[in-house]
């Protein structure tokens, strides 16, 4: 039976802007009765918040001002989903940043920040709070979670170590005890802020140069085709998988080489 996103609740970091505001709206489409914003950007997030408000009425939405690298601050969002909409089902771990020049705080972000959601959810508010009997983590990866990408190698690195974590946190053990099946989604470059001001957020000079090459061959798909891709996921996707969204296409899974097949025999 696929997972039913009617009537369900979402909290989703980073859904002030791009990939992720669009995932909350898609979700709504898809008939969630509430979900949450977690962001770090005050003046994004309300103008979210409107924008959800006119299209999908007064009561399916609440902006909380949230920076994920704070555990204390990220649990305060899942407080006050629940108080707000009862239960919560799904956990998007959205938010992120591409920036190389700070990349302690990259780290702290893209990694830490996944940590604590992954924890609030999976051993606290999705497991005491579901609507039905399963609930849905979906980590936001990246294609540069799962090849080589030069330009941005730490970056890249967060994406990997999110990639790492899904499927341990997904892994059958889990999901026996806590009923919730944890995803990972990666898409391929992605028409947003992120994307349209990564120029300058590198190493620099030669990876700027790396960059550059890289950009001449890509174009960012639609943010929409990512919130569709992640729809399927989390109605259909085995706890532990990983799933790539590129060039506005259907998710593929990206399957795992087994380590067994390189050992010497
Ligand atoms: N755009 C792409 O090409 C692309 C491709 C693959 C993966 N991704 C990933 O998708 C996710 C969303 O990125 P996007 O492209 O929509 O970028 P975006 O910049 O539009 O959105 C990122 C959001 O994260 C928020 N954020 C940043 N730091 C935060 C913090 N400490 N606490 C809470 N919120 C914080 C920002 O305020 C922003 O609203 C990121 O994890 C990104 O790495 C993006």
């Amino acid at each position: 039976m696929p997972f039913d996103i009617t009537n369900k609740v979402a909290l989703i970091s980073g859904a002030a802007s791009g990939i992720c505001l669009t995932i909350a709206k898609e979700l709504l489409r898809n008939g969630l009765r509430g979900v949450t914003i977690a962001d770090i950007n005050k003046e994004l997030g309300e103008k979210a918040l409107q924008e959800i408000k006119n299209e999908f009425g007064s009561n399916k939405a609440i902006f909380v001002l949230t920076d994920v690298t704070s555990m204390k601050s990220f649990e305060e969002a899942f407080q006050k989903t629940v108080n707000t909409f009862k239960n919560l089902d799904i956990l998007v771990n959205g938010a992120g940043i591409l920036n190389e020049s700070i990349w302690q705080q990259e780290i702290a972000i893209n990694v830490n920040g996944t940590v604590h959601g992954i924890l609030l959810a999976l051993e606290n508010y999705i497991l005491k709070h579901k609507t039905d009997s399963e609930g849905v983590i979906v980590n936001i990866s990246s294609i540069a979670g799962v090849a080589s990408f030069p330009a941005f190698p730490i970056y890249s690195g967060t994406k990997f170590a999110i990639l790492g974590m899904t499927k341990a946190f997904g892994d059958e053990a889990h999901y026996k005890r806590t009923k919730i099946r944890v995803m990972a989604i990666c898409p391929g470059p992605t028409d947003t802020p992120l994307l349209r001001e990564i120029s300058g957020r590198n190493l620099g000079e030669p990876y700027e140069k790396l960059l550059q090459e890289l950009l001449s061959g890509i174009h960012g798909q639609k943010p929409e085709s990512v919130a569709k891709g992640l729809v399927q996921i989390v109605r259909h996707a085995s706890s532990g998988g990983a799933w790539c969204v590129e060039d506005d296409k259907e998710p593929y899974e990206f399957l795992w080489p087994e380590r067994e097949n390189f050992a010497p025999k």
